[in-house]
């Protein structure tokens, strides 16, 4: 073995992270790291690369035990790692970003020229070019993969660790990084990586390591497993198919006719009309960035359209702030988890109730009601499993599929007539998949609206009563449950028009 972990064990206040695991990873071999949320995968790669520092164990590179007390130590001896929240300085060039530790200097200062060579070679040795003048912030989020990915690659890493890198790209952008990490491994790079999506995991990786709660469960040869017996390992039992209680749609609960609008001057939602009844789960199929962010915003009160209608329960919403619009009606599960779904500081307790500690339920007269939403907190923790380990703790310190969990619980849980699902199992284990999309089913037969929003097609084809396709800000298809298929939906999602096939 080139790299090896022995017995590594971490805690962080009563919970075992890392429990006594020991695993191994060959010169040139991707290794794909699966577990439930929660299970110590993220854990484990930030000892590998200097972020957390183990309470016991060993790490040995080419049979020699190695010290890594810092990610500087990670560097020196070649490992590197492209987290999932990325790790770039906005204001600073690609090239700056690149380089940044370790500048090409002439004379004794910043060579600019050569920083821009160096970027502009690695692009060319291993196919992934990119200006390197750009500012990182008009950088899209697979571009901002790229320049961590050269980053690792300048900084001459031989063991690169990726942290969930396809949960935040759209599937082309899946296809080419794929494609990137084969090509690594090909040149000698040995790589580890962390996915939820066991599909992937079959294309791209050589072998793969299985954690539960902390433990080591089991590894295979990918040539020698399939889905089936990895999902069995990863949640100790098989996901079975979605058997659909039959529901007749009531009332209209979402309204949306011609919406338009337009940013710098370039159409995002150009005459855009949707509708969702009660009792319906609606999805909308689409490859990210044809306007469904924006479609989001415009129904949550974020943004103002141009023009159009929108009707929530029978009451046009426009002008109407985000609160109002909550209390209307509309709850909504985030796609960013992060940025509108949660504060990283908050603890638990507050996390559970935000956007809604206004209700008489949780607060009067300005104080909030302590004992009853500590009591609802523990309640909706318990109830969709999420892993933690004390209500004080801040939602940051919550594994990435863990916070997405309480999110979603506090999101599906509000007794409200219409729920807006925007990714809603993005970074969660299969087990978790399941269970979420279980809810979203109960909320529909409860006969609540939803509008789901994913990227997963199979995830809109599993759920949806019935389907749009948007592209370029429209809607170019609708299909009910029984016509919908994959390879209709997937042909007008790619641009494709209707009666052209
Ligand atoms: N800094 C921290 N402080 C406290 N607890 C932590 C911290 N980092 C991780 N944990 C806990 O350690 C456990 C393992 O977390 P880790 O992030 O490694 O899980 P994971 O396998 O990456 O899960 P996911 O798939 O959800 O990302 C979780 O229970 C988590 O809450
Ligand atoms: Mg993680």
């Amino acid at each position: 073995m080139f790299l090896e972990l022995k017995n590594i064990t971490k805690t962080f206040g009563k919970t075992v992270a890392n429990d006594n695991i020991s695993f191994g990873l060959n010169k040139g071999e991707i290794l794909a790291l699966i577990g439930e949320n929660g299970a110590g995968k993220s854990t484990i790669s930030k000892i590998l690369y200097g972020l957390n520092k183990p309470d016991s164990g060993e790490i040995f590179l080419d049979g020699k035990k190695l010290k890594i007390h810092s990610v500087l130590d990670a560097i020196d001896h070649g490992i590197g790692m492209v987290q999932q929240h990325f790790m770039l300085f906005e204001s600073y060039t690609v090239a700056e970003n690149i380089v940044y530790g370790k500048e090409p200097k002439k004379n004794g200062f910043f060579d600019r020229k050569r920083a821009a060579e160096i970027v502009r070679e690695l692009g060319d040795e291993y196919g992934l070019h990119i200006d390197p003048d750009l500012k990182v912030e008009d950088c899209s989020v697979g571009m901002r993969q790229r320049i961590e990915i050269l980053k690792v690659l300048y900084q001459n890493a031989d063991i690169i660790i990726f942290d969930e890198p396809t949960a935040v790209l759209v599937p082309q952008e899946i296809e080419e990084l794929l494609k990137t990490i084969k090509d690594l491994a090909k040149r000698g790079k040995s790589i580890i990586i962390i996915t939820h999506k066991l599909q992937e995991v079959m294309d791209v990786a050589d072998r793969t390591v299985v954690l539960r709660q902390g433990k080591f469960v089991g590894e295979r040869l990918i040539s020698e497993t399939d889905i089936k017996e990895l999902s069995y390992l990863m949640v100790g039992r098989g996901i079975p198919p979605r058997e659909v209680e039959k529901k007749e749609p009531g009332k209209l609960v979402l309204d949306v006719e011609d919406l338009r609008y337009k940013h710098e001057g370039v159409s995002i939602l150009n005459g855009l009309s949707i509708n969702v009844h009660e009792g319906e789960i609606v999805g909308i199929a689409g490859v990210s960035g044809n306007g469904q962010t924006e479609l989001i915003q415009c129904l949550t009160g974020l943004l103002k359209p141009d023009s159009g209608k929108v009707e929530l329960c029978g009451e046009d919403i426009s002008g109407k702030s985000v609160r109002e619009i909550r209390d209307l009606g509309c709850a909504h599960i985030p796609e960013d988890r992060y940025e509108f779904g949660c504060a990283r500081k908050a603890d638990l307790e507050e996390t559970s109730i935000m956007g809604y500690e206004h209700l008489p339920e949780f607060s009067s007269k300005g104080l909030l009601n302590e004992k009853h939403n500590q009591e609802f907190a523990l309640n909706l923790l318990d109830k969709y499993s999420v892993k933690y380990d004390h209500m004080g703790e801040p939602a940051g310190a919550l594994s990435g599929g863990n916070i997405q969990k309480l999110i979603v619980a506090r999101e599906i849980e509000h007794n409200s007539k219409f729920l807006i699902a925007a990714e809603p199992t993005r970074g969660v284990d299969i087990g978790a998949q399941e269970f979420i999309h279980d809810r979203l089913m109960d909320k529909r037969n409860r006969g609540d609206g939803v509008l789901l929003i994913s990227s997963e097609l199979s995830e809109v084809m599993s759920l949806s009563d019935r389907i749009y396709v948007i592209y370029d800000g429209q809607i170019r298809g609708e299909f009910t449950r029984a016509e919908a298929d994959t390879n209709k939906v997937g042909f007008l999602m790619m641009g494709g028009q209707n009666g052209q096939d």
